[in-house]
């Protein structure tokens, strides 16, 4: 594991405080009146995405310094060590190759000596087989019927990213599929999902990449019976269940046929793990030609983020200004704002990217960080944020960093609907930047008391990314960047990206306190007294001593 110098000890970051503290009160009205050429200056155009960020808090040098910093902390060999399949995964001794996962069929990623792209195409080709049998009735459940509803059971990267992208690509999914989407261990998911379905032209897909998590395990479980119960017989399981699993063994042992499952592999991270065969969902719901189309998006990308230049780079760009305000303006969140409706779950699929990648306290070598590691992720769809959360933002003591996305033609064409939302998208972002201050507020004939209450101070950072069409390519290209994003994140900060060990206390936890609950006799509760108490109510409730 690195041994490399401590992130705070580096003259590349010590420098940038004095580009802070310089910039700290220079207006961004400021920069753009100093610059006529700021706004082509600070934008790029690549792999089909357009960013703005010069409403940023930055000028030429703080960006030449962010960059140093990129290269100080080693971003070049381990984008390289990434790509070419290095176990950059130390605390799990792993390779992370989301990328092999979109590489072309020619391509060499070798794993332990052993190239894995054709595996990839090996399971694409499979589930593509598989997608277009159930879409064309080929494929029935256990009565012979067509299916018409897919439930995909998984929970974290194996819910997230193929219900972020269903609901993004409704447009263009077959509408007489209708997919669901259960996770929670909460049987009220399961029980709302199925209340009107109709088993017989029900498919259940169980997405696990261990097999092992306790909310899937239970829901499949739940499934199962569900199923067998309302058929009648066991054989429903070949038919109305497969399951996508890196751990086949554990599959069989819930009885799903191992000719039906799909897998890939433990160098795929949960949370990069849409464009596997966890996007099995997807896929049925869009089409094998669909998701190649989403695979080359990322591919777009991933070849950008090998090649370009730092300076005109999308993911380094946006991984070090969020570095800088994280670190060097106090900013503890991060608002990504979608102003497109097929966007909205794309906060919540960026939250478990970023936060479980990035939400870590030592760095590579064990040590704890003296610094701000990952940002909190949040975001709604524009423009309903703005009418609940957007005031705090613009008048708030809180400065939140802002990703604004939108695209450039709707889905959906409807009267002007498409113009009056990107015309939001574009007054947000001028307004953060650049506020109101109060002599324009007392020009308007504000009352001197209200003035300080109608003043917008700005000065409130943006990025806004334009795309042409909200497509299966588009979709790649867009997580592909946030992906990257994260990972210059975590090489500039040095921590591991890609373990989550601070989910297993509460697992485990909650296993101990399962039995305990269950427990016929009172058992002997040996936690805290506030836990010791909660349960000893919630097991009264319960009817047990
Ligand atoms: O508990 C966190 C986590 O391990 C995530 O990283 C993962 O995406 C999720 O659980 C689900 O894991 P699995 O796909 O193995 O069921």
């Amino acid at each position: 594991m690195s041994e490399s110098k401590p992130l705070t000890a580096l003259p590349e970051w010590q420098a940038l405080e004095g580009h802070a503290a310089r910039l700290r009160d220079v207006p961004l009205r400021r920069l753009f009146a100093d610059d006529a050429g700021r706004a082509e200056r600070f934008s790029l155009e690549a792999a089909g995405i357009f960013l703005d960020y010069s409403k940023h808090r930055v000028d030429a040098p703080a960006l030449d310094a962010l960059l140093a910093v990129a290269k100080a902390r080693g971003l070049a060999a381990r984008i390289e060590a990434m790509f070419t399949g290095a176990p950059i995964n130390a605390t799990e001794g792993r390779s992370v190759l989301h990328i092999a996962l979109r590489a072309p069929a020619g391509a060499s990623i070798l794993v332990d000596g052993k190239n894995v792209v054709p595996e990839v195409h090996a399971v694409l080709e499979r589930m593509g087989e598989f997608a277009e049998r159930v879409r064309s009735g080929v494929w029935t459940g256990h009565t012979g019927k067509r299916i018409r509803r897919v439930v995909n059971i998984g929970i974290g990267g194996s819910d997230l990213g193929p219900a972020m992208a269903y609901q993004a690509l409704r447009s263009v999914s077959d509408r007489a599929l209708e997919l669901r989407f259960v996770s929670n261990i909460d049987a009220t998911d399961f029980a709302e999902a199925v209340r009107d379905a109709n088993p017989e032209d029900t498919l259940f897909i169980v997405c696990s990449k261990t097999f092992t998590t306790l909310e899937t395990l239970e829901n499949a479980k739940t499934a199962r019976a569900w199923l067998v119960g309302q058929l009648g017989s066991d054989g429903a399981v070949a038919k109305n269940i497969v399951a996508v699993s890196t751990n086949g063994a554990e599959g069989a042992r819930l009885g799903i046929d191992t000719a039906n499952m799909f897998g890939f592999w433990d160098w795929v991270g949960g949370r990069y793990s849409v464009d596997s065969a966890i996007g099995l969902s997807l896929m049925v719901a869009i089409g094998p030609a669909g998701f190649r189309e989403f695979l080359a998006g990322f591919r777009e990308l991933d070849e950008h983020f090998r090649r370009a230049p730092f300076e005109q780079n999308l993911p380094v760009l946006l991984g070090v200004l969020g570095v800088f305000y994280n670190n060097f303006f106090g900013a503890e969140t991060h608002a990504v704002l979608p102003y497109d409706q097929y966007l909205a779950r794309l906060p919540a699929y960026l939250q478990q990217l970023d936060m479980e990648s990035n939400g870590k306290r030592v760095d590579l070598a064990g040590r704890p960080v003296d610094y701000q590691t990952g940002p909190i992720i949040w975001g709604e769809p524009g423009t309903n944020g703005q009418h609940a959360f957007y005031q705090l933002i613009h008048q708030g003591t809180k400065l939140i960093p802002c990703d604004f996305i939108g695209f450039l033609r709707s889905e959906n064409p409807l009267g002007k609907h498409h113009d009056l939302l990107m015309a939001n998208l574009f007054a947000q972002s001028e307004a953060l930047a650049f506020g109101k201050t109060a002599e324009e507020v007392r020009a308007e004939g504000v009352k001197p008391e209200l003035v300080p209450h109608r003043t917008f101070p700005g000065n409130r950072p943006s990025s806004t990314l334009l795309l042409e069409r909200m497509t299966p390519a588009a979709l790649g290209r867009l997580i592909a960047l946030y992906e990257h994003k994260v990972f210059v994140q975590g090489t500039i900060w040095g921590v591991n990206s890609f373990d989550q060990w601070g989910v297993e206390l509460g697992k485990v936890l909650a296993k101990r306190i399962a039995s305990e609950i269950e427990a016929a006799a009172a058992p002997a509760l040996a936690h805290d007294g506030s836990t010791n108490a909660l349960l000893r109510r919630y097991r009264k409730a319960q009817g047990r001593a």
